[in-house]
């Protein structure tokens, strides 16, 4: 895929330069330009000094007792979720279903490819633009991936006005939408999951419409609910 032929929202534009790819738009309305970088700032730090397997992220995908299960994130976005899994030690498999964030992801990867402190966490990601709502376990099974867990960070629904959304967050916002079919995203990591499916939600959200999830992690900020299907081994 050429960038040109990556559909963009009016006013904003994918462009390479000499740091990678970058999606830009008026710095007034959406803050400074995206990029995905592994490599240094926060996913670094985050890498060197996040806590490990103690983190609210490991401990839902069950990375825990010497236990690494294979992990479908099946909302990439920019990746730094599935970066955290892999860093741990887990294969990921990325799903995303808006080409240019793919595209973001995509270009951070193969630098991260590139980069000594990286490289070998970047080779247990994969990445797959596609619906995942639609087409989950097709997509699996093209990778060819044991879908032990499937993670889900669907956006929410915000009600606050674009001016009050966090300034790195615009961007973002304006290209993924509203994941308004998190019920049937849920739905079809369900069927796909062989051992759990997990959900990043704010603390205070309610759980995704469907079954009630049979337990929960919280955060300070964040909540993970879980829906088991059948524990993890070794
Ligand atoms: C909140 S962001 C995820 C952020 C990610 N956890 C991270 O660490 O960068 C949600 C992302 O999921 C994507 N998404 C939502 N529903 C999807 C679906 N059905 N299939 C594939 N991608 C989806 C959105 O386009 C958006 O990029």
């Amino acid at each position: 895929m050429t960038l040109a032929s990556i559909a963009l929202p009016p006013g904003l534009a994918l462009e390479l330069g000499s740091e990678g790819m970058v999606l830009v738009g008026d710095e007034k309305r959406f803050g400074k330009p995206l990029r995905v970088d592994f490599t240094a700032g926060k996913v670094a730090h985050r890498r060197q000094f996040g806590g490990g397997r103690g983190q609210l992220i490991a401990r839902a995908c069950g990375l825990a007792g010497g236990i690494t299960p294979s992990v479908v994130d099946a909302t990439a976005g920019l990746g730094r979720d599935a970066f955290v899994l892999a860093s741990l030690g887990a294969e990921v498999l990325m799903i995303e279903r808006v080409p240019a964030i793919a595209a973001l992801l995509e270009d951070g990867l193969n630098r991260a490819r590139c980069d000594q402190e990286t490289a070998e966490i970047a080779a247990r990601m994969r990445l797959y633009t596609g619906d995942a709502t639609q087409a989950l376990a097709t997509l699996v099974a093209q990778a060819g991936f044991a879908p032990q867990v499937v993670h889900l960070d669907p956006m929410f629904p915000h009600r606050e006005k674009s001016a009050l959304v966090k300034k790195e967050m615009r961007l973002f916002r304006e290209l993924a939408g509203d994941d308004h079919d998190a019920p049937r995203l849920l739905e079809a990591a369900l069927e796909t999951a062989t051992h759990r499916v997990v959900v990043k939600r704010p603390r205070k959200a309610p759980p995704i419409e469907g079954p009630a999830p049979q337990h929960v992690i919280e955060g300070k900020t964040s909540r993970y609910d879980l829906y088991v299907h059948r524990s993890l081994k070794r």
